[in-house]
C-alpha cells in the first residue's frame, strides 16, 4: 500500500487525476472502476478539465461503477447513475459506462451478469475507491466476506445516516444496495483509494495499520499488490507511520515519480 499525504483534498484530487490520466494515455482502452460520494468529486472535476483543456481522450475507455441503490430508477436525483452522469459522464467522451441496475428484477442473476461483464471487458485496470466511516468500500459493510462478489447488501444505520444528505428525508434512503464484492474489488489491477477530512482518520488508520478483518473491509487492501491511498492532512492524523509515508513519497526514485504505470 502506497500512502500519499497531501496538504489538501484539492492537491490529493489532482494527484489522483494524474494517475488516471497516466493510465488512460498509456492504455487508451483502459477499464476504470468508478466510485460515488463526495470524495471523488474533485478528481472527476480535474479529469473533465483534462478532457477540455488537454484533449484527454476517453473514447476507448469502459467504466464499471461500484454500487447502486436497489429500487432507484436511473433518473432518480439520488441514484448513482444520475450522480455519475451529472458529475462525470456527461462531460467526457466515454462510450461504455456501467452502473449496477437498481431496478433489476432478478437481482442474483443481474449480479452474475455484472461480474461477467467485468470479466468480458478484460477486468478492471484501476478501481477508484472512497472509504466509509466504518471502513466499508463500495457498499461492503463491516462483516462482509472478504471474498465476496457483486451482490445485494443491507446498509447499516450509520451508512443510511451518512447518505441521508442526498435524499429529502432519512425514510427515503434505500436500505438495500447492489455492490461489487470485496473480492471483485481485489481483482482490480490497481486500487486508488481517496480519503479526505478528519471524519475519515479513524477508518484510514484501521484500513492501513490495523488488523486485516471483515470488521473493516477496507483493511483487505493490505493484501492487494498495488493499492495507492491518497489522503489530506486531516485524514492522515491517526496514522502511526505518517512520517515514514511522507519520507517514502519525498524520496521516490525518479522512475517511480514520473509515472504510476509502466509504458
Ligand atoms: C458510500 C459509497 C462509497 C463511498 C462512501 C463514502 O457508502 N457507496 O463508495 O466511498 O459512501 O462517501 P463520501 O465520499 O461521500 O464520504
Amino acid at each position: 500500500m502506497e500512502i500519499i499525504i497531501q496538504p489538501s483534498a484539492e492537491a490529493g484530487a489532482r494527484i489522483g487525476a494524474r494517475i488516471v490520466e497516466d493510465l488512460v494515455r498509456k492504455k487508451p482502452e483502459a477499464v476504470l472502476g468508478l466510485a460515488t460520494g463526495g470524495t471523488p468529486l474533485g478528481l472527476y472535476r480535474e479529469l473533465i478539465r483534462m478532457r477540455r483543456e488537454l484533449g484527454l481522450d476517453f473514447s476507448r475507455v469502459t467504466t464499471f461503477n461500484l454500487d447502486e441503490y436497489v429500487g432507484l430508477p436511473p433518473a432518480h436525483p439520488a441514484s448513482y447513475r444520475r450522480f455519475m452522469r451529472e458529475n462525470f459522464f456527461d462531460h467526457v467522451n466515454i462510450p461504455q459506462t456501467h452502473v449496477p441496475d437498481g431496478m433489476a428484477k432478478d437481482i442474483p442473476a443481474y449480479c452474475e451478469y455484472y461480474e461477467k461483464a467485468i470479466r468480458d471487458a478484460g477486468g478492471i485496470d484501476l478501481q477508484l475507491l472512497g472509504v466509509g466511516h466504518d471502513g466499508h468500500i463500495g457498499f461492503n459493510e463491516p462483516g462482509s466476506s472478504l471474498a465476496s462478489r457483486t451482490r445485494i447488501k443491507t446498509l447499516t444505520e450509520e451508512t443510511v445516516a451518512a447518505n441521508r444528505r442526498f435524499f429529502a428525508s432519512e425514510a427515503e434512503v434505500p436500505r438495500h444496495v447492489i455492490t461489487m464484492g470485496v473480492g471483485t474489488i481485489m481483482d482490480s489491477r490497481t486500487c486508488l483509494l481517496l480519503a479526505f477530512g478528519e471524519a475519515k482518520a479513524r477508518a484510514v488508520a484501521a484500513m492501513a495499520e490495523g488488523p486485516i478483518t471483515a470488521m473493516c473491509p477496507a483493511s483487505i487492501l493490505q493484501m492487494h499488490p498495488r493499492t495507492i491511498v491518497i489522503l489530506d492532512e486531516a485524514a492522515s492524523r491517526s496514522l502511526k507511520r505518517a512520517a515514514y509515508y511522507r519520507h517514502v513519497y519525498a524520496n521516490k526514485p525518479a522512475f517511480q515519480r514520473l509515472s504510476a504505470f509502466p509504458a
